[in-house]
This record gives structure tokens, sequence and C-alpha cells, in this order.
């Protein structure tokens, strides 16, 4: 939570600071602040708010103007949102940001007032500025060097000295940072799109490692505070992918970019009809002899694993279990040697599915990282990796993520199934020519079902509650639509095995409950369709999701959105689409910030 970044350099830093705070607000944005160095002095402008009230507050009371400097945009942990928790924080003589948990800062405010420092804010981070102004020695390095061994939990810092003046320092444990390099010019940020404005090249930090950065480049140091040289990384991104392109949100263009998406994804992995990990350190070889496998992850990224043990399980008869991951790190799981533990993760920082893998690694079980964001924290920890191309996923609810993470399910179904001996080489060719046929598919989707999808959001802007019904897969993807509408249009949701309706749930249908009812698999459509009977005749209205083919009574239900068909294992990548186009809507009539819904933030990087 919470993004930091920070510049050195020759333009403007308090306009370079909130341009890349912009890209970063995904992060958190219920205050934001800079502090740069004008005329040797650190000048701090913050406020509660997003960052365009930062942005009207200095251009009434003026901006700090100078060549370097740090910036943060919040999301509360400690203190609520307010401008004196707001950061920068500062001691004396230093001033920092910070993203991530100081979990002793409390013992740490107990040392330091015993020292005779105060407080201002309620904050963790004000604790690390003081004990950075106790413990400052006239020398940065040694004194970041010998402060972050006395803290305990996560933190990208970053840092500035009064006595330095034009000088950036950073560090790292557990919480992302990354260091960009310009001509003449430096920075650090949380993540990548930050930067892209300014440069595409930039350096991975890793735990305890310190970065300084002056007019005349970046030095890096390790835990010992030696000097280090780092591999220089190039985005394969660009500015365009981390802008709107003319639509009106993020969440919107990125359910439109979920075809080229399932492409830079999959086709890569496709050799000679087959599917290909090796790249990914996964071959027939390794994975034939797994003979439990644990999906491991959260909200969103869990559901991509509910889809993959419907296939997984489906085709190459391996029992799947799949877990929350804050469930899971606390319940001494049943894993161990011979295990797989597959993490599912956009950001690959997620505290919790991070402190999971830790601990499937410690039960001697291998892990499988399928992550979005290069360089992350999971992505470097685990034993093998799959990448999904989605690009940078800047909306907080997550939709072309979760299309590559299904993907990604699907491609390793397959090769598990050929490795276990449970498909024919034939077979799996036929199930590949059918997922490459996904992305047109999508496509179509898209242009058939969006007036349907904005009549249908219409028809539930008013709704305080809502049920979402579907059996197997159909019961999968109905926990992902009912996530992605209450995360963006605040209206109460539930999913539910449409089967299980009956004991008990069933007593909460009135004319009051819509329910959206997902029915594409054959041969439970007769069985679901016999739940929306039961619903429509206690009142609910009902919207049913069912493919193109199915025939049906356009009475059936009040409303039916029919998307292309497919083979009914790949429905999933279809019929995802309205859902999510049904929350967008739903939440875009309701007047919502859809991109930035109330409370949440993109990367969940605390516990
Ligand atoms: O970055 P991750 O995929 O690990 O994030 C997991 C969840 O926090 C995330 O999927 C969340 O549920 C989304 N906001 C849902 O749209």
């Amino acid at each position: 939570m919470c993004g930091i970044v920070g510049y050195v350099g020759p333009r403007d830093c308090s306009d370079v600071l909130v341009s890349a705070l912009t890209r970063l607000e995904y992060r958190g944005y219920d205050s934001a602040g800079i502090a740069v160095f004008e005329n040797g002095k650190i000048e701090v402008a913050k406020t509660k708010g997003r960052l365009s009230d930062l942005s009207e507050k200095m251009e009434k009371e003026g901006k700090p103007k100078g060549h370097a400097g740090i910036g943060h945009t919040r999301w509360a942990t400690h203190g609520q949102p307010s401008y004196v928790n707001s950061h920068p924080h500062s001691g004396k003589r230093v001033t920092i940001v910070h993203n991530g948990i100081i979990e002793n800062y409390i013992e740490l405010k107990e040392y330091l007032t015993k020292k005779g420092k105060t407080f201002l804010s309620d904050t963790d981070t004000e604790v690390v500025a003081q004990l950075l102004d106790l413990k400052y020695d006239g020398d940065p390095l040694d004194t970041i060097h010998t402060v972050i061994r006395m803290l305990k939990g996560s933190f990208a810092l970053g840092i500035v000295f009064a006595d330095y003046p034009d000088t950036v320092f950073a560090v790292r444990r557990e919480s992302p940072l990354i260091v960009g390099v310009g001509d003449n010019e430096s920075f650090i940020a949380s993540d990548v799109p930050a930067i892209l404005n300014y440069t595409k090249k930039y350096y991975l930090m890793n735990h305890d490692e310190i970065v300084k950065l002056t007019h005349d480049g970046v030095e890096f140091f390790d835990s010992h505070m030696l000097p280090i040289t780092k591999e220089l990384q190039e985005a394969d991104w660009d500015m365009d992918a981390a802008e709107k392109g003319g639509y009106p949100h993020f969440m919107i263009k990125e359910i439109h970019e979920q075809p080229e998406a399932i492409k830079r994804t999959v086709l890569p992995r496709i050799r000679d009809n087959m599917p290909d990990l090796s790249e990914c350190g996964i071959t027939l070889e390794n994975i034939k002899d797994f003979k439990n496998i644990h999906i491991v992850a959260c909200g969103t990224a869990m559901h991509a694993g509910m889809v993959g043990k419907y296939v997984i399980e489906g085709l190459a008869r391996v029992p799947v279990n799949v877990d929350i991951a804050s469930e899971f790190r606390y319940r001494n799981p049943l894993v161990g040697e011979g295990d797989l533990v597959i993490i599912i993760s956009q950001s690959g920082e997620t505290a919790d599915s991070k402190a999971a893998m830790s601990l499937a690694k410690e039960y001697g079980a291998k892990t499988l990282a399928i992550v979005n964001a290069k360089g992350s924290s999971i992505a470097r920890e685990a034993d093998m990796l799959i990448y999904t191309h989605a690009g940078p996923e800047i909306a907080v609810a997550s939709t072309k993520a979760y299309m590559v993470q299904i993907a990604v399910m699907y491609l390793f179904a397959f090769q598990l199934a050929l490795a276990k001996g449970r498909i024919t080489e034939d077979e799996c060719k036929s199930l590949l020519t059918s997922l490459m046929e996904v992305p047109d598919k999508v496509e179509e989707t898209l242009e058939k079902v969006m007036d349907d999808c904005q009549y249908a959001g219409s028809s539930l802007v008013n709704a305080d509650s809502l049920l979402y019904i579907g059996r197997g897969l159909d019961y999968a993807l109905s926990m992902e639509g009912s996530l992605k509408l209450k995360e963006i249009s605040y209206i109460h949701s539930e999913s539910y095995a449409a089967g299980e309706l009956k004991h008990g749930t069933i007593s909460l249908i009135t004319e009051e409950m819509p329910v959206i009812a997902v029915a594409t698999q054959n041969a439970l459509f007769e069985k679901t369709l016999s739940n929306v009977k039961e619903v429509r005749s206690r009142g609910a209205y009902v919207i049913l999701v069912c493919d193109e083919e199915c025939h049906i009574g356009s009475d059936v239900a009040d409303q039916i959105i029919r998307v292309p068909k497919i083979r009914e294992e790949l429905m999933p990548m279809l019929a995802i689409v309205p859902l999510q186009l049904i929350a967008y809507y739903t939440s875009l009539h309701r007047g919502n910030d859809i991109d930035k819904p109330r409370n949440l933030a993109k990367s969940v990087t605390v516990e």
C-alpha cells in the first residue's frame, strides 16, 4: 500500500514527483505529499486527499522549486487520513516517505520518547524519521544501515538529509522499490509505470540494499554497505500502456485489452502446436510426479485459482486444493515434499501470498509463481515462474490480469494432463487450437454484450444486494463476478453454487434480490435452469448469462446475455466478460470512482 517516488535531475522536481505519483495512485489515494530541496533547504507540501488536491494546493500556495526530492501517495494503515498523518514525515535533519509497515514501531516510539523525541502523527513512519534523526552521525549511509537493523516489518523508504542537498537515499525490505535511470537524471519508485514518462531503464533493489541518487548518478550498496553493481532492466511496457488512451476509465480500457493480453501470454508458450513452458522451468518430466497441487492466492487471483482447480482436476486428474493465502499461512497446512504450491498474484507483492509461498518452501513443497509484475518479490523467490503478460493493470478492480491468470491455468493444465498421460498429444493440440481462438472470441464477446451489460447495469443500479449463481466452472466464475460488483459498485453480493440455494439461501429471495445466473456448461445447464425457475417464481429479477447456441425461450429470464460459443472448458474466458462489464456499468450508473474504489488499494503489501 502507498506509493513512493524520488527524483534527482534537471527537471522541475515537484512536477516530476506529482506526475510519477499519478501512476502510483492505484496503490493508495487518501493523502499525498512531496519534499523538495529548494535552495538547499527541504520544503514540504502535503495534504489529505488525492494528488489532484495536492496539485490544487500547490497551485494556490506555491510549489517547492528544486531538482531533487521525494514523494508519496498514501493508503492509511496507522492513523486516519489527515494532514498530520500524510507523508513526508520529518525529524530535525531527516525527511522520509515510506511504503510498508513497521511492526515494532510501538517499542521504538517508547524508546524515542525516553530519548526526548516528540511526535506529531499517529504513523509508524514518523517513528522511523525520528530514529534516523536520533542515530544520525553525519554519514547518511551509516545511519540508514544502523536504523534498518532496528526495524521489524516491511519498508521501502525514500530519505533526504538536510545536510546533503540534492541527494536522495532509498532502501527496501519486503516492500517493492525500483531505481530508474535516464539522461543525467535518476528516480526511485514503488513500481515501473511511475517512471515510464521519463525512462524505461531501471534497476531492481534487493532486501536491505541502499541506493544513493545524486546529480552525478546512482550508487548501490549491499547490506554490509559495500558498493555493488546491478543489472540494468528494460521495461517492455510503454507509456500508452499506463494511460487511459481515450477510454473514460482504466477498468474499461483494461477489459478491452484482454484479447491482446491473452495473445501475449499464450502464444510464446506454444511450440509445434504443443504447450511449451520450458522457459518457465516447467517440463513434462519435472511435473509428472506431483501428487497434490495447492493453489494459494488472494481475491481475484484466488478466483482464477478456482477455475484452475476445475480445469486441472478435470483434465489431469490431480487433486487441487485452493486456499486463501491469509488462511493457508496460519493453518499449518498439509503440504510437503512431492506437492506443488502455485501462487497466483498480479502484483507479485501481496503480503499474504508472499508469506504463503515462504511457508510452502519451508514445508518442502516446490513452488510455481504465476505473476504479472516483472521482478516482483514473488516472481523472484519461486522455484518456477510463469509471467502473465497483461501489461500494467492500473484499475484497482482486476480484469485483464484475471483473464491471463486463467489462460495460464489452462496452459498448465494441458501440460500436466499430457505429463500424466491423461490426454494424448492430439487431444492436447485440439485443446490448444481452441485456446488460440479465445482472443478473437473475447473480441466478439465485447462487441456483442456491451449494450446488454449497460442495460443490466441500469437495472441493478438501485439494488441493495444480489446473488450470483452457477455450477462447476460457472460457480468459480460467479465468485469473480460477485467480487467485481461489490468492490466497485458497493452493492452487497454473494456467489452460490446454484444447487446449494435450497439449503438455506433461497430464503433471501424476494423481488428485491436480483440474481445473476451463469450457465455455460452443457451437462449442468438444465440443473441451473431449474434453479433459475426457483428464484424467479419467488420474485427475483434474473439475468442469465449463457452461450449463443443454447435453446431457451426468451421468457426464461428477465434478461438473457448470450456470449459466443467455444468448447465448454474454455467458456469462463468468454463468460467473464459480461460479468466484468455488468460491474463496470452498475458502478458507472451509481456515479462511483470506478478505478479507485473506496477503502481499497491495488497492491496489498500489508497483512
Ligand atoms: O496482486 P494480487 O493479484 O496478489 O492481488 C490480490 C488481490 O488483492 C486482488 O486480486 C484484489 O482482489 C483485486 N482488487 C480484485 O479486483
